[in-house]
């Protein structure tokens, strides 16, 4: 995935900007708040923003794209912008709607609809859109949706009493197929997160692998151009989580 930061420019809203990159030959356009501004409507949210671990997530997709096509159902959670559910939507091509974009902001969902319009125009395989708050209601999206052979979730452990929800989620929503997995990237925050991590994807019935970022070049090297704008500290981590038991 090649990312065109040159391209930049405001859009209806004047807070909003675009970024394009570029997944499977075509161009993804991005419409996003600047970090930490007032926000579209006032109050600033964190998924109105794009962050860096979507950027490294949405390229590692591109490394796995035969996984992400023959994935049945791909969800991503807390998708803000929806970098990472558009580059699977883009992937996976020619699916009839099997990737789902939720959110638990109607403010940012409105941004997720948009760059979901802004992408895929009245196709047939538009990627979907919707409301889901982690831990809530989980089984009734379950049984609306299904459940899905990819989760994704870019830089949605951050708040720690939220952790036990997202991976609550996953495991109701994570179908048990040999090649199933959530995959999370998130700023490790100076690694007080990674226990809350580790802990709680166990208690839910997950077992992990860590992706070494560094040993995959794409990653590497995009690491190092990222332009870190938050004081935190700058550790992302990849994981492959997938559900334990008999399959
Ligand atoms: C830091 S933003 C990351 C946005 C996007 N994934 C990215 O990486 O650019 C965290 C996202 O998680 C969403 N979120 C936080 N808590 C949530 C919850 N309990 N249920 C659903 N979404 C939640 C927020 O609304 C926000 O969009």
């Amino acid at each position: 995935m090649d990312e065109d930061d040159s391209n930049s420019e405001q859009h209806q809203s004047p807070e909003l900007t675009k970024e394009t990159f570029h997944v499977a030959g075509k161009d993804l356009q991005i419409y996003k708040a600047p970090k930490f501004d007032s926000g579209v409507s006032g109050t600033f949210l964190t998924g109105q923003s794009l962050w860096p671990s979507a950027k490294v997530l949405a390229l590692y997709l591109t490394l796995i794209a035969e996984t992400v096509k023959s994935a049945c159902g791909v969800l991503e959670l807390g998708s803000g912008p929806g970098l990472v559910g558009l580059t699977a939507a883009r992937l996976a091509a020619d699916t009839d709607g099997k990737v789902i974009l939720t959110d638990h902001e109607e403010r940012v969902l409105q941004i997720t609809r948009m760059n979901i319009a802004a992408n895929f125009p009245s196709q047939p395989d538009t990627p979907r859109c919707a409301h889901l708050s982690w831990g809530e209601n989980v089984e009734e999206f379950r049984k609306q949706h299904g459940q899905f052979d990819l989760i994704l979730g870019s830089d949605v452990v951050y708040k720690e009493d939220a952790i036990p929800q997202l991976f609550q989620t996953v495991g109701t929503l994570l179908s048990l197929n040999d090649s199933s997995s959530f995959l999370l990237a998130y700023d490790t925050r100076g690694g007080w997160l990674d226990e809350h991590v580790d802990r709680h994807s166990e208690q839910a019935g997950l077992e992990r692998e860590d992706i070494a970022l560094a040993d995959i070049p794409a990653c590497r090297q995009l690491l190092g151009s990222i332009e870190w704008d938050y004081p935190l500290n700058t550790n992302l981590r990849l994981i492959k989580f997938t559900k334990k038991g008999e399959r």
